[in-house]
This record gives structure tokens, C-alpha cells and sequence, in this order.
């Protein structure tokens, strides 16, 4: 199978390659890379070798592939897509960006989840497989059992969205805007006799300054919160929470017959985990123990954390699983409103699972 990669050199498409290469998914295809700057440059070390790399713009070079594995984000899927198909390229069209998430013709990938409709989609002809919103995939990954039971009636999810997710410049300004904090007060903090408020008052005035850096973010979060994410949409959710609902219920191939998903979507200091506090309404009053034991046997990187301060503390936290591809559920308990209503706080790395993960393996559902 001859597969191009175009977007491989920015940060989704980075952790792509080291998943790949981590997985030795390179010795199974024939990769060709693409550029959108450097033709007949040098391509990524994967262990092979590659020819130079060829212009993501040409659909002549694109026409030769049997798949394609797009991390260049949604411009570049607008500006090239239509093209391809147009030309009579009927080659499997893998994306991370959002462009063609919910288009009829397409299938919303997360394999662990959603396997079966992803067969489907192959059985019935389907060529584009696009990867997920991070928050809707780490979601699923976490509590996909407990649909995969029927036992869902709608979810709430206030997220807790890391800085990752509004891309790599974005990550460097929050720890520019964490020493832009720390710099304007550090003689205070060096000298124990200084008094906490007078530090508080320099805080709030260094990150209310003209000069603290806010280019990408548009305001303050280190320290702070942005409780908006994505667009501005007309019927009051954010462009981010609109998808909670959609592209759940798109994976899960129930659009027809969608169960509410809804909540609020808020970024934080975080570098590249999301985190999300659930409320679940069950359709029934199931015990504890089978809740815990259906979260657990849903897929290999689910991990139920008890329900204590220590364990919580130690294992679901953002710090905790940055880099790796667990995803712990935990605060699991039934609530004040009912035994039908279930708490939950997962957290997750949302370039792997949010990302790179669920477009290798589709890649691999494609060879087997
Ligand atoms: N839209 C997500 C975020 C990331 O801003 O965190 C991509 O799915």
C-alpha cells in the first residue's frame, strides 16, 4: 500500500510519526511524503529509506497513492479534497482535521469505540476516514463502555482543555505567559517577609499589563481560564460544544437517534491533557461495581482509578498522563439527584488519543 503523508512535520503530524515509527507501522507500506515548502527535500527518519519529498499541491503525485494521511489541518483538506475526488482519486483519505468530519460520505474514526461502523463504512464503500474532536474521543475512550450497554440517557461534560489543543504557539505562550507571572514577582517571592497580597496585587497587574503576552490566546490563562473555545455559534454553544453532541453521536453511527450530549468548554493551563468533568444519566440504577467493571472491559487504555483523594491525586491528573495513552476514569459515585446520575472526572492526552492515535490505526484497519 502506497500511503502519503502531508502535515507530518507540524505537531500532530510530529506525534504521528513517533507512534508510527514506536509501532513499526512504516514497514507495512510503501510512505511517500509530502511538502507544501520544500519539495525535493529531506523527509522524516523513519527507520528507511524514502524518496525526497513531493508537493502536497500536486494532485498528480497525490493520484498515485492508495491512501493519504492529512495532519495539515482544514485549509489544506478545503484547498485539495475536492480536487482529488474530482480527478477520479478513489483512494482512502485519513484526516485530523475537522473539514469533512460530519460530510455524509465520511466516517468519524476511533476504532476502539467504534469498529463496527467503521467496517460498515468499508463494506459499503466509504474512502474518508476523519479523526475525531480530542475532548469527544477522550470521552468515548473513557465511558464508551457504558454506551456500549445501552445504559446512557444523555451526558453532561464541562471541560477542562489543555493548551495543546489551540496548537503548538499556543502551548508556548501559556509557559511564556507562566514566567511573564513568576519574573515580575520573584524579588517578593525570594524574600519570606513579603506580604501575599502585595504579590496578588503584582499578579492580577502584570497579567491585566499591555506587555504580557496574550497574541494567540487572546487573554490571560495562565492563572487564569478561558471559558470559551472554537467559534461564536448562533444558538449560544461554542463551536467546541456543538461537537460534543454531533460527533459523539456520528461515532457512535446513532445520528439518527442521538442521545444528548451537552456542556461547557473551557481551556486551562494544562499543556496537552484534557480533562472532563461528567455527568451521566443512566437509564437505569445500575451498582457500582457493575459500572466500574463495564468502564473497565471496554478497551485496553480505560483504567478505573477508586475513588479516593490519594489515588485521584497520583493518577488523574493531567501531569499524570501526559504522553501516554491511558485514559483513567475516576471521582466515579452516584449523586445527590438520584442513583440514575453518575459522576465521573477522566483525563486525557489529547494528541495521542485526541490525535495522532485514532489515523495510525485506521491506517491499520486499512491493512488488515
Ligand atoms: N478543538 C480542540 C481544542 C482541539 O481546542 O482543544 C482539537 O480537537
Amino acid at each position: 500500500m502506497r500511503v502519503g503523508f502531508v502535515g507530518w512535520r507540524g505537531m500532530v503530524g510530529s506525534v504521528l510519526m513517533e507512534r508510527m515509527v514506536a509501532e513499526n507501522d512504516f514497514a507495512d507500506i510503501e510512505p511517500v511524503f509530502f511538502t507544501t515548502s520544500n519539495v525535493g527535500g529531506k523527509g522524516p527518519s523513519i527507520g528507511k529509506d524514502i524518496p525526497p519529498l513531493k508537493d502536497a499541491n500536486s494532485i498528480d503525485e497525490l493520484k498515485t497513492l492508495d491512501a493519504i494521511i492529512s495532519c495539515q489541518g482544514g485549509d489544506y483538506t478545503n484547498a485539495v479534497f475536492p480536487g482529488l475526488r474530482a480527478a477520479g482519486w478513489d483512494g482512502y483519505w485519513i484526516d485530523a482535521a475537522s473539514s469533512l468530519r460530519m460530510a455524509e460520505d465520511a466516517i468519524i474514526v476511533l476504532d476502539p469505540v467504534n469498529l463496527d461502523v467503521i467496517k460498515d463504512g468499508l463494506a459499503r464503500g466509504v474512502k474518508n476516514y476523519i479523526g475525531g474532536n480530542c475532548t469527544v474521543s477522550l470521552m468515548l475512550m473513557a465511558i464508551g463502555g457504558l454506551y456500549r450497554e445501552g445504559l446512557v440517557e444523555w451526558v453532561s461534560s464541562m471541560t477542562y482543555q489543555a493548551a495543546s489543543g489551540a496548537g503548538a504557539q499556543n502551548m508556548r505562550e501559556l509557559i511564556g505567559q507562566m514566567g511573564a507571572i513568576h519574573g515580575a514577582v520573584k524579588p517578593l517571592l525570594d524574600n519570606p517577609a513579603s506580604a501575599i497580597l502585595e504579590i496578588d496585587r503584582q499578579v492580577a497587574d502584570t497579567m491585566r499589563g499591555a506587555d504580557f503576552p496574550v497574541d494567540n490566546f487572546g487573554a490571560p490563562l495562565a492563572g487564569s481560564l478561558l471559558p470559551y473555545i472554537d467559534k461564536q455559534l448562533d444558538n449560544l454553544q461554542s463551536k467546541e460544544e456543538w461537537k460534543g453532541n454531533a460527533e459523539t453521536n456520528k461515532i457512535l453511527g446513532r445520528s439518527a437517534n442521538p442521545l444528548p450530549v451537552d456542556g461547557l468548554c473551557v481551556r486551562i493551563g494544562a499543556m496537552r491533557c484534557h480533562s472532563q468533568g461528567l455527568t451521566i444519566k443512566l437509564n437505569r440504577d445500575v451498582p457500582m461495581a457493575d459500572i466500574e467493571q463495564i468502564l473497565a472491559s471496554a478497551n485496553d487504555w480505560v483504567k478505573v482509578i477508586p475513588n479516593t483523594r490519594e489515588a485521584s491525586l497520583k493518577d488523574l491528573t493531567p501531569t499524570a498522563v501526559t504522553g501516554t495513552l491511558s485514559v483513567p476514569v475516576g471521582r466515579l459515585r452516584k449523586m445527590n439527584m438520584g442513583p440514575e446520575y453518575l459522576s465521573a472526572f477522566t483525563v486525557g492526552d489529547q494528541l495521542l488519543w485526541g490525535a495522532a492515535e485514532p489515523l495510525r490505526r485506521m491506517l491499520r484497519v486499512l491493512l488488515a
